[in-house]
């Protein structure tokens, strides 16, 4: 039999997808979010796991180097790859939010060209241009996003929240609310047509665990 290959997001997604695999009967017991190892075989099964950055996660599926993937929403959307999303799994449940300082609430639509932080442009860019017709100056950056309006490299950010911990200690607060986002099943548009009866066997075995 051949591999089922599954791309799963390194970080806060990892643990959640292997707990999520261990109760429907897989062995990814070696897949940690803390581990320098990439790639994990479940012999039995016939199934490689391996572990790559979140962004890259669809990209990996689109081009088939993985079958099945699982990514956040959040980076789904940015992303825009062509693939089958074929399940909510109800984990990594968070937010993408507009946040600033407080004294912006309530005033954020009076600012014109805000400067706007992200790691995600194209979410940004069709909430403000696309939904809010809104023109803004999106500022890509990789990571701590808080930081920009502290010291002043933009008025706002878009960014997730899940526990608003990172917001609340750095003196930010949501402004607006763009979408809830969580993890998300997804496959292949190829090894959906030529593993139908395994891959679809394999998400009525998560799906059943996760709304059963
Ligand atoms: C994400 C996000 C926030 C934080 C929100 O960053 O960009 O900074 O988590 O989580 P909270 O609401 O539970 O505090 P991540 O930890 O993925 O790292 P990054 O800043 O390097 O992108």
């Amino acid at each position: 039999m051949k591999y089922l290959t599954i791309a799963l997001s390194k970080g806060r997604l990892a643990d959640l997808s292997a707990d999520l695999f261990k109760s429907i009967g897989l062995d990814c017991s070696k897949v940690k979010s803390s581990s320098r190892k990439l790639v994990f075989v479940d012999e039995k099964n016939k199934i490689k796991f391996f572990l790559a950055k979140p962004s890259d996660v669809p990209t990996y599926v689109e081009y088939g180097a993985a079958d099945i993937g699982i990514a956040g929403k959040d980076i789904l959307l940015e992303e825009g790859r062509h693939l089958y999303e074929v399940l909510d799994l109800k984990f990594g449940e968070c937010k993408i939010v507009v946040a600033g300082p407080p004294n912006l609430k309530g005033t954020l639509d009076k600012i014109n060209n805000k400067r706007v932080a992200t790691k995600y442009p194209n979410i940004a860019r069709n909430y403000f241009e696309g939904k809010k017709h809104e023109s803004v100056e999106i500022i890509k950056l990789n990571g701590s996003i808080e930081l920009a309006p502290i010291v002043g490299l933009s008025e706002v950010i878009v960014d997730i929240t899940e526990s608003g911990n990172t917001l609340k200690e750095n003196g930010l607060v949501i402004l607006e609310t763009i979408t809830n986002i969580s993890a998300r099943l997804v496959v292949n548009r190829v090894s959906m047509k030529m593993q139908s009866e395994r891959i679809n066997k394999f998400i009525d075995d998560i799906r059943n665990k996760i709304y059963s």
